[in-house]
């Protein structure tokens, strides 16, 4: 029973008051910056981690962000809220481009981010997260989640269908700098490396030094403690988190084998090859 604005679901309550549509209308004609950066990524693909350091990037100082996440998702705070947010702005979302004000993006040259995750890992993740936040869902098997996450009105979105945007989205925008990375690189290869590169293309100076104190500060265990001391505010709690929601999970790659049986793989492999055929897409499993 969620509400279904071109062609995407979301849930049937928004957080910030404003109905759906006229929020996503919102969006769309937002006013921004040219300091603004955006992260654009499906869910549990690991924005936590991607906008803690862009955080400790754009401030310089390995100090976490007070507010949580979900305090300052594009999709649950009102436009006036996003307008009063002091500069440089991280604007994290899970919408597609079409409901981004994407003419703007491009003359202000806002920079984009991208991070993703195999979407076997991600239908775990995601699977855990939403029995907490959705009492609906309290009494569905992995395998009834599955089915919903390969259907097209997945509630913000279906996987394949983001990833495609994405794609034809920096195709159609070569002009507009997006870094991408995934969450399995993230994890397994040297993380200071990917903190350098994001720094180069954030184009903010930072120090080796510094670099590496950001990676120590957003492992999953610090971060996991850090986030016992941030606090969400009401509107939100009751929708997407509550104080108990527990976000950070276990972090792993592949965590997916000990969920996943032969034939929810089978299903997922199934719609891997119909939905991403030569997607440039490099997805890693393990
Ligand atoms: P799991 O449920 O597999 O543990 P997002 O941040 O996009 O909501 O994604 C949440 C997923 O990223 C969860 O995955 C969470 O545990 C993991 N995660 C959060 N912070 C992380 C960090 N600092 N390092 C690695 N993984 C992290």
């Amino acid at each position: 029973n969620g509400v279904i604005i071109d062609g995407m679901t979301f849930p049937p309550r928004q957080p910030c008051g404003v109905p759906w549509k006229e929020h996503i209308e919102n969006l769309r004609s937002l006013e921004l910056r040219r300091t603004d950066v955006f992260i654009c990524a499906y869910p549990k693909a690991g924005t936590h981690w991607l906008w803690e350091v862009t955080h400790m990037l754009l401030t310089g100082k390995v100090e976490y962000e007070t507010r949580t996440k979900e305090n300052l998702m594009m999709e649950f705070i009102t436009k006036e809220t996003i307008d009063n947010l002091d500069s440089p702005r991280i604007m994290n979302t899970h919408v597609p481009f079409s409901m981004l004000p994407v003419k703007e993006m491009k003359e202000k040259g806002v920079k984009v981010l991208h991070v993703y995750r195999n979407p076997k890992d991600t239908v775990v993740s995601m699977y855990f997260h939403f029995r907490q936040v959705f009492p609906h869902l309290k009494d569905y098997s992995l395998l009834d989640f599955l089915r919903i996450f390969l259907q097209d009105d997945m509630v913000y979105g279906n996987y394949f269908c983001f990833i495609k945007q994405m794609e034809a989205f920096i195709q159609q925008n070569p002009d507009v700098p997006v870094f991408q990375l995934s969450y399995e690189a993230m994890r397994k290869e040297n993380q200071v490396q990917h903190v350098q590169r994001l720094a180069k293309f954030l184009e903010v100076e930072a120090s080796e030094d510094l670099c590496e104190r950001i990676t120590e500060a957003c492992s999953f265990q610090k971060m996991k403690q850090a986030d016992q001391s941030k606090t969400l505010p009401s509107e939100i709690s009751s929708h997407t988190m509550t104080k108990d929601t527990k976000m950070y999970r276990k972090g792993e790659v592949g965590d997916w084998k000990n969920y996943l049986t032969v034939a929810m793989n089978e299903m997922m492999d199934g719609a891997i090859q119909e939905k991403l055929p030569g997607s440039s897409y490099t997805l890693q499993y393990t």
